[in-house]
C-alpha cells in the first residue's frame, strides 16, 4: 500500500491570514496543500482565484493540490498552473471533453487529477483511467466544508482501488469531504491514500495543527 498522505483544505484556514495558515499547517506536517475553487455556479459557494495561489506559493514546497470546482474549467488551467499549482483537479461535468481538459492538464506539465461527486458514477472516468494521476471521491457535495462524510461512498473507493491496481500506476486516490480522526480509518480501509480534511486539520488554531494531523493519520 501507498503511504498515507494528507492534505489540508484551507478553505476552512482562517482567509484574512492565508499565508501564516499555510506556513502553519506546513509546519504541522501537511503532505499537500488542498485548495478548494469555487465559482458560484458548478457549486453554491465562491472562494479562491489565480492571483490567491499565486500569493501563497512562495510560503511552502508542499505540493498545491488545487481542487477546481468551476465551470466552464478549461479556460482558467493554464492560470492556475502558471500560479503555482501542482495537481490540477477536475470534474467531469465542468466541461464538454473531460478526456481533452486532463490532456491539456498533462501538456501544462502538471498532474492531473478527475473528481467524482456523490451522484456521478465510475463510469463516468473509466476512459481516462490511462491519463489521470488523482482520483478525489468526494464524500459530501461539494460547496462548502464541515459537512458530513457520505458512507455511500465506501462501496466506490473500494471499486476504485481495485481499478486503480489493476492499471499499476501509482494513481493517488483521495477523499474530500467530512473527513474526522472518526471517518478517516474508513477511507484508508476502503483504499483511499490521500485524505482532504478542512475543519478537522485548522480546528482549535496554529497550536493544535500537528495534533489534529497526527490524529488524521491514525497508528500508521
Ligand atoms: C468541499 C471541499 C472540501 C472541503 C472539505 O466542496 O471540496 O475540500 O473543504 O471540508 P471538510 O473537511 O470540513 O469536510
Ligand atoms: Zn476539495
Amino acid at each position: 500500500t501507498q503511504p498515507l498522505r494528507i492534505a489540508p483544505s484551507i478553505l476552512s484556514a482562517d482567509f484574512a491570514h492565508l499565508g501564516q495558515e499555510v506556513r502553519a499547517i506546513d509546519d504541522a506536517g501537511a503532505d499537500y496543500i488542498h485548495i478548494d475553487v469555487m465559482d458560484g455556479h458548478f457549486v453554491p459557494n465562491i472562494t479562491i482565484g489565480p492571483a490567491v495561489v499565486k500569493a501563497l506559493r512562495p510560503h511552502t514546497k508542499k505540493p498545491f493540490d488545487v481542487h477546481l470546482m468551476i465551470a466552464p474549467v478549461d479556460p482558467y488551467l493554464e492560470a492556475f498552473a502558471e500560479a503555482g499549482a501542482d495537481i490540477l483537479t477536475v470534474h467531469p461535468e465542468a466541461g464538454p471533453h473531460l478526456h481533452r481538459s486532463l490532456q491539456s492538464i498533462k501538456a501544462l506539465g502538471k498532474r492531473a487529477g478527475v473528481s467524482l461527486n456523490p451522484a456521478t458514477p465510475i463510469s463516468a472516468i473509466e476512459h481516462v483511467m490511462d491519463l489521470v494521476d488523482l482520483v478525489l471521491v468526494m464524500t459530501v457535495n461539494p460547496g462548502f466544508g464541515g459537512q458530513s462524510f457520505l458512507e455511500s461512498q465506501l462501496g466506490k473507493i473500494e471499486q476504485l482501488r481495485k481499478m486503480i491496481d489493476a492499471t499499476g500506476r501509482p494513481i493517488d486516490l483521495e477523499v474530500d469531504g467530512g473527513i474526522t480522526a472518526e471517518t478517516a480509518p474508513l477511507a484508508r480501509s476502503a483504499g483511499a491514500t490521500v485524505l482532504v480534511a478542512g475543519t478537522a486539520s485548522f480546528k482549535g488554531g496554529a497550536a493544535a495543527y500537528a495534533t489534529n494531523i497526527a490524529a488524521l493519520r491514525g497508528k500508521e
